[in-house]
C-alpha cells in the first residue's frame, strides 16, 4: 500500500518533468519567472558569498581618483548592458535572460565590496555577466566596485544600504560626470 503511493508521487513527479521539458523554450524574450528568479538568486548568493572570501588586494588610497577612473570604465565596459545609470537597461541588455542587475538596487548594494569586487573579477555563469579578471588590472576593478557605489539609488526613489561613496561626499562630484564618461566613451575620444 505505501510503496503504491511512493511510486504513485514519483510518475506524477516523472509527468511534470516531461511536461515542462516539452513546454521549455530557448527564447529570451520573456521575463524570468518569480519563481525561478528568487531561486537562482538564492543560489547565487550562497556560491559568491563562498567564493569571494578568498583575501583581495588592497583598495585604492584616494577614493575619489579612484571613483573618477571608474566612471571611465563603466562607461567604456558597463554601460552597454546595465544603462549609464546603472539603472535604466541599455538595448543589449534588456532582452538578455536573465536581464542585467539594477546596479543602483538594494540587492546588488547589499553585496559587501569583496563580492562586488568577486562579481567583476570573475563574471557570473550562465548570465551575459562577463568576467573582468583577465583584462582589468586589481586597481580598476577596486575603481569599478568604487564607483558601483556611488550610482544614486535615489533615481527611483530608493533610500539605499550604506555604501563608501554615497556617505563620502568627496566623490559625489565624480558621480556627475558619468556622461561626459559614457559620451567620450562611444565618440572614443575619452581624456
Ligand atoms: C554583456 C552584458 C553585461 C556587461 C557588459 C556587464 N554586465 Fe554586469 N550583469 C549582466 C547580467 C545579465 C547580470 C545579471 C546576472 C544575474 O542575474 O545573475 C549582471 C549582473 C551584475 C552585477 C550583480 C550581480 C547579481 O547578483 O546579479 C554586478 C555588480 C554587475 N553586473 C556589475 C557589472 C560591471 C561593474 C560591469 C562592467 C565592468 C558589468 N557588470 C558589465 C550583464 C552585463
Amino acid at each position: 500500500m505505501r510503496s503504491g503511493i511512493v511510486w504513485t508521487i514519483v510518475a506524477l513527479a516523472g509527468l511534470l518533468i516531461v511536461i515542462s521539458l516539452m513546454r521549455f523554450n530557448l527564447t529570451a524574450l520573456p521575463e524570468p519567472g518569480h519563481v525561478e528568479t528568487r531561486a537562482a538568486n538564492l543560489a547565487k548568493r550562497a556560491l559568491i558569498y563562498r567564493a569571494s572570501r578568498q583575501a583581495i588586494p588592497p583598495r585604492p588610497l584616494d577614493t575619489k581618483a579612484s571613483v573618477d577612473n571608474g566612471g571611465t570604465h563603466y562607461g567604456l565596459e558597463c554601460s552597454i548592458c546595465h544603462g549609464t545609470d546603472g539603472h535604466t537597461q541599455a538595448p543589449l541588455g534588456r532582452w538578455m535572460y536573465p536581464r542585467p542587475a539594477d546596479l543602483t538596487g538594494s540587492q546588488v548594494q547589499s553585496y559587501s565590496d569583496q563580492e562586488l569586487f568577486w562579481i567583476i573579477q570573475n563574471g557570473i555563469r550562465f548570465t551575459g555577466m562577463p568576467a573582468f579578471g583577465k583584462v582589468e588590472s586589481p586597481d580598476h576593478i577596486w575603481d569599478l566596485v568604487n564607483y558601483v557605489r556611488t550610482l544614486p539609488g535615489e533615481l527611483h526613489g530608493e533610500n539605499s544600504t550604506e555604501s563608501v561613496g554615497r556617505k563620502d561626499p568627496s566623490v559625489s562630484v565624480a558621480r556627475h560626470r558619468l556622461g561626459r564618461h559614457v559620451g567620450c566613451a562611444h565618440s572614443g575620444s575619452c581624456a
